[in-house]
C-alpha cells in the first residue's frame, strides 16, 4: 500500500500554477516529490510564485497567455521544447465574467470560453504525444480538468459565459475520456466549489456575502490546499487508475441543497 498514493518523479503541467487553486494544487505534488512546471500570463509573478514554492521540489515556468488557440499551441510546443516528459496535465488556468444579461459583452464570452474550454482542448491535441509516451495500463498518463459547480448549479450571479464553459468541460472531459483509455491516458474533472481565491476575492472581503455563502455549504467552511491538492494526487497516483471519464464534485456539499 505504500506506493498506492505515490507521485514520486511524476512529471506535472499546471496552467495557472502560479496563483489560487492552481498554486495549491502545485505545491502539494511538490511535497509528493513530483515535477512540477507552472504557467501563467506574466514572467514576473510566476517567477516569485516559483521562487515561493521551489524549496518544496523542482520546479519550472512557462509564460503564456491562454485565450486564444495558437497561444495555447504554442505554450505547448514551448513546453516540448524542454524536453521534459508528462506524465499528468492539469487544465486548472480559468477565467470568469459576471455582469448582466444585457450588458454582458461579446468579448466575456469569447475570452472565457477561449481560456476555460479551448485552451484545455488544444493543450491535449498539442501534448497527447507526450502523454502517452510514458503511459502504460499500469501506469497511466492523467489529464485532471479543473471545472466548476457553476456547470450544474443556475443561481450563477451573472457569470453566463462561466457556467456554460464548466459545463462544456464536464462534458469534453467524459468525450476525451472515453477515446483516449485505449491509449492509457486518463481523463477526469474536478468541479470545485467555493476557495478562497483571487477569482471569489469579492466573496470572502465582505462579511454578509462570506456569511451567506458559507451557510449554504454544509460543510460549513470553504475548500481549503488539503482538500483540491489530496484529490489531485490522489487522481494522479495508481490509487485514481481505475477512474476515467468522471466530474468529482469538491464542494463540502453545496451542491446538495440547490
Ligand atoms: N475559487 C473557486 O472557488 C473556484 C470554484 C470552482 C472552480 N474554480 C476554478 O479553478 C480554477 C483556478 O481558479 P482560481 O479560483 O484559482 O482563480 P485565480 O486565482 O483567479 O486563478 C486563475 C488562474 O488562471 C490563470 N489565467 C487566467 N486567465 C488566463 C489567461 N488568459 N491565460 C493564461 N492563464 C490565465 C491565472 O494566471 P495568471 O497568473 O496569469 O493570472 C491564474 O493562475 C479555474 O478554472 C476556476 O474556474 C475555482
Amino acid at each position: 500500500m505504500s506506493d498506492w498514493f505515490s507521485v514520486r518523479d511524476r512529471s506535472i503541467l499546471v496552467t495557472g500554477g502560479g496563483g489560487g487553486l492552481g498554486r495549491m494544487i502545485s505545491a502539494a505534488f511538490l511535497g509528493a516529490g513530483a515535477r512540477v512546471t507552472i504557467t501563467g500570463r506574466k514572467a514576473a509573478a510566476l517567477d516569485s510564485a516559483a521562487e515561493a514554492l521551489a524549496p518544496l521540489g523542482p520546479i519550472e515556468t512557462l509564460c503564456g497567455d491562454l485565450r486564444e488557440p495558437v497561444a495555447a499551441a504554442e505554450l505547448a510546443r514551448a513546453y516540448r521544447a524542454t524536453g521534459r516528459p508528462l506524465d499528468v496535465l492539469i487544465n486548472n488556468a480559468g477565467r470568469t465574467w459576471g455582469e448582466p444579461l444585457a450588458t454582458f459583452p461579446h468579448s466575456a464570452w469569447t475570452d472565457v470560453m477561449g481560456v476555460n474550454v479551448t485552451a484545455p482542448f488544444v493543450l491535449v491535441q498539442e501534448l497527447l504525444p507526450l502523454l502517452t509516451a510514458g503511459a502504460s495500463a499500469s501506469r497511466p498518463a492523467c489529464v485532471i480538468n479543473i471545472g466548476s459547480v457553476y456547470a450544474h448549479l443556475t443561481d450563477v450571479m451573472h457569470s453566463y459565459s462561466y457556467a456554460a464553459s464548466k459545463a462544456a468541460i464536464h462534458q469534453l472531459t467524459r468525450v476525451l475520456a472515453r477515446e483516449l483509455a485505449p491509449r492509457h491516458v486518463l481523463v477526469n474533472a474536478i468541479a470545485p466549489g467555493l476557495f478562497h481565491t483571487r477569482m471569489t476575492d469579492f466573496v470572502f472581503s465582505n462579511e454578509a456575502p462570506r456569511a451567506r455563502a458559507l451557510a449554504g455549504i454544509p460543510l460549513g467552511r470553504a475548500g481549503a490546499a488539503e482538500d483540491i491538492g489530496g484529490l489531485t494526487v490522489f487522481l494522479a497516483s495508481r490509487a485514481g487508475a481505475y477512474l476515467t471519464g468522471t466530474v468529482l464534485t469538491l464542494d463540502g456539499g453545496m451542491s446538495l441543497s440547490q
